[in-house]
């Protein structure tokens, strides 16, 4: 038996699965290419990329396999420079961390606090992936039919039926339906996004009977069980992220893989207190702390560069204290393997679900 679906024809890949793109170091060049070799669709997180280290992981992808790729990018505006004055809640709230990690008084953030879209979608256009898939907003019609021209196939992320059927208008290729459960920041852009919590199951389903393109489901699916349910739900593909962070080739820092696989229960919040957009983690002292004392934040992603060496030093010393460990809700079933064992494992688990499913037939 063969685990193959339509979106398997167009992404170009083997398995109708795609490791999720994971901005912020996660997804490395080993890890795309260990998912990508295995038959899913290896993606890029990008967010935080600059247009030079785009081309330097790609090249790198490239040296071992010439399988599909995704390139991921964040839509979203950059907030209009912070003036130093405005900062000072934000700085005196994460000072105390600073102090307690050893690092130097922070300093108020400069613009930009992120690369230039324009920029990055330029070079993508220059890589020429077979997928790009864009998370926290839209893309113009146009910036899609250029992609189009080059063929290259979209897809872009719906936490709601009003967020796919916009972009089934736009013009993208496939819907990646991002329930509640997903970890890391959700794609959110026409609703609140507390208000947009809608789960996997019921999200799925509504958007496969709304829109008449691929849906793809992502959000606290774990192993061939959970992609066999989203198949049953309709949805020709499943995204997962949490899954792919503990994998060997996973830049994640040891403490966050770690952190995962001790896990128990679900035991994540959502919090915007890291980047200054809600995002879905594993709980620790700063989330907790910063909730209670209520302490004013950045915009989104001011927040993130304010918080940055808090995380980046965390994570290097292996404190959970004041690192984002973004996780999904299924973060329990997290597994300890390379990536290439989980896309092989995914596989014959999700067949297997299929075949218990068809037995119980009478
Ligand atoms: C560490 C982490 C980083 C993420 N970064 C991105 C990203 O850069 N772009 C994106 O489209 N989605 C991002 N996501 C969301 C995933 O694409 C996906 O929707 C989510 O991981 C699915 O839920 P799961 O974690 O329960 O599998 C991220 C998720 C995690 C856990």
């Amino acid at each position: 038996m063969k685990l193959h679906t339509p979106l398997c024809d167009l992404l170009g890949t083997r398995l109708p699965i795609i490791q999720a793109p994971m901005a912020g170091g996660t997804t490395t060049p080993a890890l795309v290419a260990a998912a990508a070799k295995a038959g899913a669709l290896g993606s890029f997180g990008f967010a935080y990329t600059q247009p030079e280290a785009m081309q330097r992981d790609v090249e790198a992808v490239r040296a071992l396999t010439d399988a599909p790729i995704n390139l991921n990018f964040f839509v979203n505006a950059q907030p209009a420079p912070i003036a130093p004055e405005a900062q000072r809640g934000a700085i005196d709230a994460v000072a105390g961390y600073y102090q307690a990690l050893g690092l130097p008084t922070p300093a108020p953030v400069r613009a930009p606090y992120a690369p230039d879209l324009n920029a990055q979608l330029a070079m993508a256009e220059d890589i020429r992936p077979a997928v790009l898939t864009f998370h926290l907003n839209d893309l113009p019609a146009e910036k899609l039919q250029r992609l189009h021209a080059l063929g290259i196939k979209t897809g872009g992320s719906a936490t709601c039926v009003a967020e796919a059927l916009h972009l089934e208008a736009l013009g993208v290729d496939f819907i990646i339906a991002q329930g509640g459960e997903a970890g890391g920041h959700r794609g959110t852009y026409l609703r609140d996004p507390y208000e947009a919590m809608t789960g996997t199951l019921a999200l799925t389903r509504m958007i496969v009977r709304a829109v008449k393109i691929p849906v793809v489901a992502a959000g606290g699916i774990m192993d061939g069980a959970g992609i066999a349910a989203v198949l049953a739900l309709g949805a020709q593909g499943a995204q997962l992220g949490t899954a792919f962070i503990p994998c060997t080739e996973s830049g994640a820092p040891p403490i966050h893989k770690q952190s995962l696989l001790a896990a128990r229960d679900d035991t994540t919040v959502i919090t915007e207190k890291f980047t200054g957009k809600p995002a879905r983690g594993l709980v620790n002292r700063y989330i907790r702390e910063m909730k209670a004392s209520d302490a004013p934040q950045l915009a989104f992603p001011a927040q993130g560069v304010l918080s940055g060496p808090l995380r980046a030093t965390s994570g290097k010393a292996g404190n959970a204290d004041y690192l984002a460990m973004w996780a999904g809700q299924a973060a329990p079933l997290s597994r300890e393997m390379s990536a290439a064992q989980l896309v092989i494992t995914l596989e014959h688990e999700t067949l297997e679900a299929l075949e218990r499913l068809a037995a119980l037939r009478r």
